[in-house]
C-alpha cells in the first residue's frame, strides 16, 4: 500500500514551514526545496493542544502542487484521529500525532498505516520514551520535541538528548528501523548534540528561515563542524 520511500542519507533536514514567511508560502517552499531540503515539515496546531494555531489541509493542499518535497505533518491537535484522513487527502507523506494528544494511541498509528503514510508518534519534553514500549515496532518514526510545541523560536532543553540515546538503544536493540526526528531549537550546535545522541531527521524552523542563504543553514546542519 506505501510506495513512499525516504532518502537514504542521514540526517535528513526537515525546515518548518512555521518560521516562513507566510505571505509568500510558495515561494518559501520552492526556495528550501532547492536549497537542498529533504522533506518540509508542516506544524498544525489548535489552540487547544498547544497555546497556538496555525493551519489545517486546506493550506497543505494548496501548496501540495508548487513541490515535490515529501510533506512531514506534525499535528499538534487533541484527538487528531478525527482528522488523519482528511491531512492524507492533502499530501501529507509522513503524518505524526502526539502520545499526549489521544487516549487510543495504537488506533491512531494503525490508522495512519492504513491511510498509506509513514506513521509517527511525537513526545512533549516531559514525556518519557517507555510510553511507546508496546507501539515502537509499529512506528516509522518517533519526534522527539527539544522545545515545549507551539511556538518556533524557542531554546533547546538540553535533558531531552538523554531521552534521544535512550530511544535510539532501545531501537538499536530491538532490531527495528524506527527513525528518530528531533524539533524544537535546532541550529548550528544543536544539531551536533542531536547527530551524536542518534536522530535521523532534523527539524529547524527559524535556524533556516532567517538565515538569507537557505542553502548554507542547510548545509551547516546537515554537517556541523
Ligand atoms: C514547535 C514546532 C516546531 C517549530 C520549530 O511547536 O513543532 O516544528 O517550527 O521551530 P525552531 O526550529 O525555530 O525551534
Ligand atoms: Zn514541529
Amino acid at each position: 500500500m506505501m510506495n513512499f520511500k525516504l532518502p537514504e542519507r542521514r540526517p535528513l533536514i526537515a525546515p518548518s514551514l512555521l518560521s516562513a514567511d507566510f505571505s509568500r508560502l510558495k515561494e518559501e517552499v520552492k526556495a528550501v526545496e532547492e536549497a537542498g531540503a529533504d522533506l518540509l515539515h508542516l506544524d498544525v496546531m489548535d489552540g487547544l493542544f498547544v497555546p497556538n494555531l496555525t493551519f489545517g489541509p486546506l493550506v497543505i493542499s494548496a501548496i501540495r502542487p508548487h513541490t515535490k518535497l515529501p510533506f512531514d505533518v506534525h499535528l499538534m491537535i487533541v484527538q487528531p484521529e478525527r482528522y488523519l484522513k482528511h491531512f492524507a487527502e492533502a499530501g501529507a507523506d509522513l503524518i505524526c500525532v502526539h502520545a499526549e494528544a489521544t487516549a487510543h494511541l495504537h488506533r491512531a498509528i494503525t490508522q495512519i498505516k492504513e491511510l498509506g503514510k509513514l506513521a509517527g508518534v511525537s513526545l512533549n519534553p516531559h514525556t518519557p520514551p517507555e510510553i511507546l514500549d508496546y507501539v515502537l515496532e509499529l512506528l516509522d518514526f518517533v519526534l522527539v520535541m527539544t522545545v515545549n510545541p507551539g511556538f518556533g523560536g524557542q531554546k533547546f532543553i538540553p535533558q531531552c538528548l538523554s531521552k534521544i540515546e535512550k530511544l535510539k538503544n532501545t531501537i538499536v536493540k530491538r532490531g527495528l528501523n524506527t527513525l528518530i526526528e528531533v524539533d524544537g531549537g535546532i541550529n548550528e550546535k544543536t544539531s551536533q548534540l542531536v547527530i551524536s545522541a542518534g536522530a535521523d531527521i532534523l527539524v529547524a524552523g527559524s535556524y533556516i528561515f532567517e538565515k538569507e542563504d537557505y542553502r548554507e543553514a542547510i548545509s551547516i546542519l546537515r554537517s556541523p563542524t
